[in-house]
């Protein structure tokens, strides 16, 4: 089965952090869990290049918006590599091919009708690139980015989404569009139900941006120039004609994306998707956020923790897990170095890492050629939980895999057993050394080199440690 699975494009306007990571870590485990049962996975993550939020960054840095852009994608491409992010694309809305395919789609939407001119005024907010009501301001602030929004009053063009709301809401409530957790999908349904006002496709101020085909004097607003990465990058309306890509993969089954964007992604994406007569994302997950101490981390805050830095500390494997072992799925976690520190040594360095050495260097000394034996795992179950992406209980159930399996070792005394009954011991370890193979495989999605050592060790039976960096 083909399965294509999106990150968010990030802002190229300053260098990620681990929120950032966080999700194409996700993303990531997700593409190789799909891998690893065969399916045939395009795993798509990129920049958001276009806008005044980027333009403002690049002056202030004294480039131009091009090479800014540049060098925020070198970094970004040198930490995915870093931390073993798998993916099939890295698109960047700065390419040409993607220019061409936003633009052929807002000349489709001009001429089927979806799109008319107004005068507006409203307030901008420069962070979350969008316009905010008075109503959702905060003493006259925008409440994300704790900043004022600045008064536009500009010609745009405006796209009629009143037109698709109430189909986007029949595809949600028929679950053909699936927006997860549950409680998020009630938040769209209810914003649906509240009605909305048409948006701007395009801004007039905005230089740094792609034009607009019919009116060369205006941008395409940088959130449609952004969502409509998913399909571009598959070819749609390339200039080259070449649409395998979009053929054989969308739509995408799994648009991963953090809540603060679902309202862009689950009602103005589809909007623009019906617009088009496209089908369907299948899937949106809306995960929580990574605080630190309670508050969002943000570039804007400056609470931030750069991933370079962590996978110095313990080696990319280990953040991948240590990232996701703090915030379960879906709701907001906290996070902080400490606890991070205290889960490497509790499930990496002893459970994981002394559980493998032990059984490694028995088998070695008792010279015994481990062959298949069993212990109890509802597969199953993992599979499922994988499915569903409750990705914090598929880890627990690894985690019990690995914990029983120690308290299975400290019951049965191999050491002690192999002075009196040495057919028992190989017993034994043979349960044990079967466990730590399923183990291994999987870890594979959440730890690759790691699984790929583990795998290794097992196989050479050659015990060396693997969690040593004890730097906090
Ligand atoms: N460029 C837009 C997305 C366009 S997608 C068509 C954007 N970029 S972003 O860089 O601001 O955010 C990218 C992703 O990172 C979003 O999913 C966002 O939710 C996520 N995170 C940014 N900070 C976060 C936390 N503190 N915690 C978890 N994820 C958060 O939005």
């Amino acid at each position: 089965m083909k399965y294509f699975i999106t990150t968010p494009i990030f802002y190229a306007n300053a260098k990620l952090h681990i929120a950032h990571v966080y999700t194409a870590v996700i993303a990531d485990v997700l593409a190789r869990f799909h891998r690893q049962k065969g399916d045939d996975v395009f795993f798509l993550t990129g920049m958001d290049e276009h806008g005044n939020k980027v333009y403002k960054k690049a002056q202030e840095a004294g480039k131009t918006p091009q090479d800014f852009c540049d060098q925020i994608f070198q970094a970004t491409e040198k930490t995915w590599k870093s931390l073993g992010i798998s993916y099939a694309k890295f698109i960047r809305t700065t390419n040409e091919e993607h220019e061409k395919g936003v633009q052929f789609i807002l000349q489709k939407l001009y001429q089927k009708g979806n799109i008319y001119q107004k005068d507006y005024k409203g307030l901008y907010c420069e962070g979350c690139e969008k316009f905010l009501t008075r109503k959702e301001l905060v003493d006259g602030k925008c409440p994300e980015h704790n900043q004022k929004p600045v008064l536009v009053k500009e010609k745009n063009y405006f796209f009629k989404l009143g037109d698709y709301l109430p189909a986007v809401k029949e595809k949600i409530e028929k679950r053909d569009l699936l927006i997860e957790p549950e409680a998020r999908k009630n938040e769209v349904l209810q914003i649906l139900s509240q009605g909305l006002e048409d948006f701007s496709v395009s801004r007039e101020s905005v230089k740094w941006g792609i034009t607009l085909p019919f009116d060369k004097k205006q941008t395409i607003y940088v959130w449609v120039d952004a969502l409509a990465n998913y399909i571009t990058a598959l070819g749609y309306g390339a200039k080259s004609g070449d649409q395998a890509l979009f053929n054989k993969y969308w739509p995408a089954d799994l648009h991963l994306v953090g809540k603060d964007i679902l309202k862009f992604h689950a009602i103005y994406w589809p909007a623009i998707l019906l617009a088009l007569d496209l089908p369907l994302p299948k899937k949106i997950y809306a995960h929580g956020f990574m605080t630190i101490s309670g508050k969002k981390m943000s570039k804007t805050v400056g609470n931030i923790i750069d991933p370079d830095s962590l996978v110095q500390k313990w080696g990319s494997d280990a953040v991948r897990y240590l990232l996701l072992s703090q915030i379960p799925l879906g709701k907001d976690g906290d996070i902080s170095l400490e606890k991070m520190q205290a889960r490497y040594e509790a499930d990496l360095a002893n459970d994981l890492g002394n559980l493998l050495q032990r059984i490694l260097v028995m088998l070695k000394k008792y010279e015994i050629k481990p062959v298949a034996g069993s212990f109890d795992f509802d597969e199953k179950k993992f599979t499922d939980r994988m499915n569903k992406l409750e990705i914090n209980g598929a880890l627990e159930m690894i985690n019990k895999l690995i914990t029983d399996g120690n308290e299975y070792l400290e019951k049965r005394k191999p050491w002690e057993l192999a002075k009196k009954d040495p057919r028992e011991t190989e017993k034994v370890l043979n349960n044990l050394y079967s466990r730590l193979t399923l183990a291994s495989s999987l870890l594979k999605p959440f730890m690759p080199k790691i699984s790929e050592e583990i795998s290794r060790q097992l196989k050479t039976l050659d015990p060396k440690p693997m969690f040593t960096k004890f730097i906090l």
